[in-house]
């Protein structure tokens, strides 16, 4: 009987030119770069320029994605575009994107999971194709979260940055049993009741205002270690994997000490944690998807290689999922 596999044909990511640094953001709020790097293990992080939106940043990862997997715009029929920050109210992002890449015919649309939005729109897209309904996709995490920061909450506006990351999909038909190959599973998870600890005090139907981030941080902290872990757990016990299974851990990036508290309790060893939060900070959706880039792009990431991923986000919403590159 034939399978339908939906793989990962290539990856990409972009990220704005300007660096804030913590020394520079010790400038500009009671803060330091020791406090900063021992609490968080950010040194830097990205800001989108002025007139540079989240679809401008979108479209750069996604045209690099593309480059890699060696197709063209008009080849994807999907995109899903996981975002907190969109260009605007209406309409989704993703049009945008699919507008400036010249992509299509399809469908494009956004998935607001904050931190957990790319393992969200990856198993959005997984399925849909899965189902047969679409052939090659882009799924993309993209923020511009500079601009819903209060840049005087030295609790959250050191943690944030702006970049974007993007994955191409391409389904398959495979003869045979299952093989393996491709993306293989999702657990996604949402808990409704814990949005005050981490969410915008601001809407379109509420005040009327975009808002400013607020987050009780180390209550989100503890919460973020057992919504995770509990994630993993599912994945590797569905599948029968067991940690020493997986190849490379490429998590959501909030904070070293979220990664490395994870990969301990996970029986993960440190050599297979792809940590890019030093240079990009958090970068909410586009997290994941930039770390998973640039392993693939420095070699680390190789064909074949089993990757375990994992999120967690206002919402609160969390995941994992495992896929095969
Ligand atoms: O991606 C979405 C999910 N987000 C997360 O998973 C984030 C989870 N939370 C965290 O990563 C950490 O809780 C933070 C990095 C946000 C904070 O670290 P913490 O170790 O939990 O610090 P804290 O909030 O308990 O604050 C400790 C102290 C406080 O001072 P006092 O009350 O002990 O005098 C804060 O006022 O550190 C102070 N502080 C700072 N000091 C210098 C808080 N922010 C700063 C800062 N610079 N930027």
């Amino acid at each position: 009987m034939s399978q339908r596999i939906v793989r990962i044909a290539g990856t990409g990511s972009y990220l704005p030119d300007h660096v804030l640094t913590n020394d520079a953001l010790s400038r500009m709020v009671e803060t330091n770069d020791e406090w900063i790097r021992e609490r968080t293990g950010i040194r830097q992080r990205h800001i989108a320029a002025d007139g540079e939106v989240t679809s401008d940043l979108a479209t750069r990862a996604a045209e690099r994605a593309l480059e890699a997997a060696g197709l063209d715009a008009t080849d994807i029929d999907l995109i899903v575009l996981a975002t907190t920050t969109p260009d605007k109210t209406f309409p989704a992002t993703a049009t945008a994107v699919q507008a400036k890449l010249g992509a299509g015919p399809g469908a494009a649309f956004d998935v607001q999971a904050v931190c957990s939005g790319f393992l969200f729109a990856l198993a959005n897209a997984d399925s849909l194709m899965k189902q047969g309904l679409f052939n090659r996709a882009l799924v993309i995490g993209a923020e511009t979260f500079s601009r819903i920061l209060d840049w005087s909450d030295r609790g959250t506006c050191v943690l944030f940055g702006d970049g974007a990351g993007a994955a191409v999909l391409e389904a398959y038909d495979s003869l045979g049993e299952n093989t393996g190959a491709g993306i293989i599973t999702h657990h996604i998870r949402t808990d409704g009741t814990k949005s005050d600890l981490l969410h915008v005090d601001g809407g379109v139907s509420s005040t009327g205002t975009i808002g400013h981030v607020r987050m009780e941080g180390n209550r989100v902290f503890k919460h973020a270690v057992t919504n995770i872990s509990a994630a993993i757990r599912a994945v590797l016990e569905e599948t029968g994997l067991s940690s020493e299974d997986i190849d490379w851990f490429v998590p959501h990036q909030a904070n070293q000490r979220i990664l490395n508290g994870v990969a301990s309790k996970m029986g993960i060893d440190e050599s297979k944690v792809v940590s890019t939060i030093a240079m990009h900070g958090n970068t909410s959706a586009a997290s994941i998807p930039l770390a998973l880039d640039t392993a693939v792009r420095d070699g680390r990431i190789k064909p074949g290689q089993l990757i375990l991923s994992e999120a967690m986000g206002g919402g609160f919403s969390w995941g994992a999922s495992l896929f095969r590159m």
